[in-house]
């Protein structure tokens, strides 16, 4: 997939599609349960948003399932959520690789035990050559850390001189962040009613329309995506430039 748009012609369809997936304790607590049942239940949600991105040709899914700060919630609650990760490695692995859907992780790997690691290790591998939908998971992610990690890495080769400090520009900081081999995200969905990006991919995200809705994570639906999709659809991306540019440069597409 290119890593930027040929043209700002807007698309129907989104390419990339980026996901807070927030709501799950809430939806558990408002039915008296666990936090932690909640999260099962988003783990399901997960699947109503592949199957959709599959079915409606969206490229490349990219969700928020555990942040930087996540990792200060409460011992019993992150437990809880790292046995869940490594069940859904061990138990859905399989039919993701059958449906043609290459898994990829992005945040500090190093933060999670061996065995989680393994399995991510294990998951990239086995579907890496698929290309029905490129499926990241951003886990132990916040957009800080993307951007801090790849200015150390322009550091370190400026450091063994391989790099001039003045060639340092946004498409080589670009290049290193997570994601640089995929378009940006076109689309941003989040759950839960908070109208926030909370430390998501703030790079790539520049030019991503944002879409909010009240529904908690597990309510999602196929028609609720669609709802998201039909809205992305009928606004006009500019991306700096004025509107009878982005219509000169649609009807070139077109002739
Ligand atoms: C935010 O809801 C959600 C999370 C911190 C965890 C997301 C995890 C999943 C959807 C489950 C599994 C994911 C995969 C990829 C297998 P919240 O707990 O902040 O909800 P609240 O705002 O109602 O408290």
């Amino acid at each position: 997939m290119p890593s930027e748009p040929a043209n700002a012609a807007p698309a129907r369809i989104p390419r990339h599609l980026a996901v807070i997936m927030d709501g799950n304790g809430r939806w558990a607590e408002r039915r008296r349960r666990p936090r932690i049942i909640g999260h099962r239940a988003g783990a399901r949600a997960v699947n109503v948003c592949i199957d959709f991105c599959i079915e409606r040709g969206v490229q490349a899914l990219t969700l928020f399932a555990f942040s930087s700060e996540n990792w200060g919630r409460p011992e019993d609650e992150v437990g809880g959520l790292m046995k869940l990760f490594l069940n859904a490695l061990e138990r859905e692995v399989e039919e993701l690789d059958r449906r043609g859907v290459r898994v990829r992780f992005i945040g500090e790997r190093e933060r999670f035990s061996d065995k989680i690691r393994e399995r991510m290790a294990a998951a990239e591998r086995q579907t890496e050559r698929n290309g029905a939908l490129h499926l990241t998971i951003a886990a132990s992610y916040g957009g800080r850390w993307d951007i801090a990690q790849a200015a150390r890495s322009l550091a370190q080769d400026v450091a063994a001189g391989r790099l001039a400090p003045q060639d340092i520009d946004e498409r080589l900081l670009g290049a290193r962040v997570c994601l640089a081999d995929l378009p940006p995200p076109d689309l941003f969905i989040r759950t839960g009613g908070d109208t926030r990006i909370s430390n998501f991919l703030l790079w790539q995200l520049a030019y991503t329309e944002l879409w909010f809705t009240e529904a908690l994570w597990p309510e999602l639906d196929a028609a609720m995506l669609q709802r998201a999709l039909d809205e992305y659809a009928g606004r006009e991306r500019r991306f700096g430039l004025t509107g009878a540019q982005i219509a000169a440069q649609t009807n070139e597409t077109v002739e």
